[in-house]
């Protein structure tokens, strides 16, 4: 059942973890992810695979995800090897590990291999496409005020570099209406309009966009689609040629626990040979994704460790992942959402939000939330203050304990009773 790792023979995973987790998978078996969702014996298991401190309680998941304690050593265990003589253990025996790892990444992502290249980080893989997409001045690009910084800030310097022009909605999120929303892309489409930029889910609350209906809209336009999964992959349990996007970049080390510092891009196979590299190689106009990861020396054992996580990943399985997770934020949401002065900025649809979810309360700013539930109650969320977002982003991990939970929301409750006047 479980998928071998890059250097399968000598998995950290095989040797010490799977026999835990494949008991606990056989407790469990014959339930479907919901039902497994608040199965609190299973989730023990998992828990106990993380090495995170519970003197905090660490809630912002959606920022950073620590790797459970198999990653980590992985990790260790390759830069010691590299250690011991860099350029013989790096480029010609733990480079052996990037097709097998290119191969399970693809598996999970539901696409050929050749069309992933691993990478360091969402930000390096959509900025290989932004500023590898050959645009002409004049042609213009369609985004959200609600997108993330980094890939604003790269339109605008496309913008100023190439005199594309580039052009932001703005939504009032939450939004339970698909429609609604590719509406408001497709009446901001003009005929020089040549992309479209989303994020598949709004990292500031947590809303899941329509990736797919946006896409076979832009797509009857002749408008190719760039999705930002940062917050998506390894948390939701989809395939990337379903959302039917031209070009996807992720960050693993978000819900995939994988090593801090690890990232994948996705080009439709046909797309390929268009898109300049960011770093080039000996045939920028190629068609082999392989010539995005001419990224110069970087570390190995963080990549290979992305195989460690892979499995962990497998072993739960994505799609209960996925309903444990959002059980977590139903969870507290529930708790606090009827509480006076207290309200949450994310739809607690199942289609519509997972993880994340925007919480605030009446008469305190996000970052005063921010520090008063970490001064006081040792909670480690964060503050949003962007556009027309105001809230304290809340995000839990498969990791975090249903008393964490209970805290944070006792913190709520108590920081909303004594702002009551
Ligand atoms: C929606 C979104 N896109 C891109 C990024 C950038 O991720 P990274 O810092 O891993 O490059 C983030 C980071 O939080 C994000 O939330």
């Amino acid at each position: 059942m479980l998928t071998a790792g890059a250097f399968s023979a000598s998995s950290l995973f095989n040797l010490s973890l799977a026999k835990g987790l494949s008991t606990a998978n056989d407790a469990v078996e014959g339930y479907t992810p919901l039902e497994v969702a608040g199965d609190e014996d299973y989730w023990t298991v998992i828990q106990q695979a993380y090495t995170v401190d519970r003197n905090i309680i660490n809630l912002n998941n959606g920022g950073v995800s620590p790797s459970p304690r198999i990653v980590q050593e992985a990790v260790e265990r390759y830069n010691k090897m590299a250690n011991e003589g860099p350029s013989y253990f790096m480029w010609r025996i733990l480079d052996q590990g990037r097709e097998p790892l290119r191969q399970k990444l693809a598996a999970l992502a539901g696409c050929s291999a050749e069309e992933i290249a691993i990478n360091r980080n969402s930000s390096e893989a959509l900025i290989t496409i932004i500023y590898g997409l050959d645009l002409e001045p004049g042609d213009e690009v369609l985004g959200t005020k609600q997108d993330y910084p980094n890939m604003i800030n790269a339109w605008k310097q496309k913008a100023l570099r190439n005199g594309i022009k580039y052009t932001q909605i703005s939504f009032n999120f939450p939004i339970e209406n698909d429609e609604e929303i590719v509406a408001a892309y497709e009446k901001a489409i003009t005929p020089k309009t040549k992309v479209i930029h989303v994020t598949h889910m709004v990292n500031w609350l947590g809303q899941i966009m329509p990736v797919k209906k946006i896409a076979r809209m832009a797509h009857a336009k002749g408008i190719e689609v760039i999705c930002d999964g940062a917050h998506s992959f390894g948390l939701m349990d989809f395939k990337i040629p379903d959302l039917e996007c031209d070009y996807f970049g992720t960050s693993l080390h978000k819900f995939l626990s994988a090593p801090i510092g690890s990232g994948m891009l996705y080009i439709k196979k046909d797309k390929i040979g268009k898109i300049w590299p960011l770093v080039c190689n000996d045939n920028p106009r190629g068609t082999d994704i392989r010539k995005f990861e001419t990224l110069g020396t970087r570390s190995f054992p963080i990549e290979q460790g992305i195989g460690e996580a892979l499995n962990f990943h497998n072993a739960i399985g994505p799609k209960r992942k996925e309903e444990r997770i959002r059980y977590l934020k139903n969870y507290w949401a529930n708790k606090v959402k009827d509480i006076p002065g207290v309200s949450l900025s994310t739809s607690l649809k199942p289609e519509y939000s997972c993880a994340i979810c925007g919480v605030s309360i009446q008469g305190m700013t996000p970052q005063e939330l921010d520090k008063q539930l970490f001064d006081k109650y040792k909670v480690h969320v964060v503050g949003i203050t962007w556009e027309n977002v105001s809230c304290v982003r809340v995000t839990p991990h498969v990791y975090t304990t249903l008393q964490d939970l209970d805290t944070f929301a006792g913190a709520i409750e108590e920081i909303a009773k004594s702002k009551k006047v």
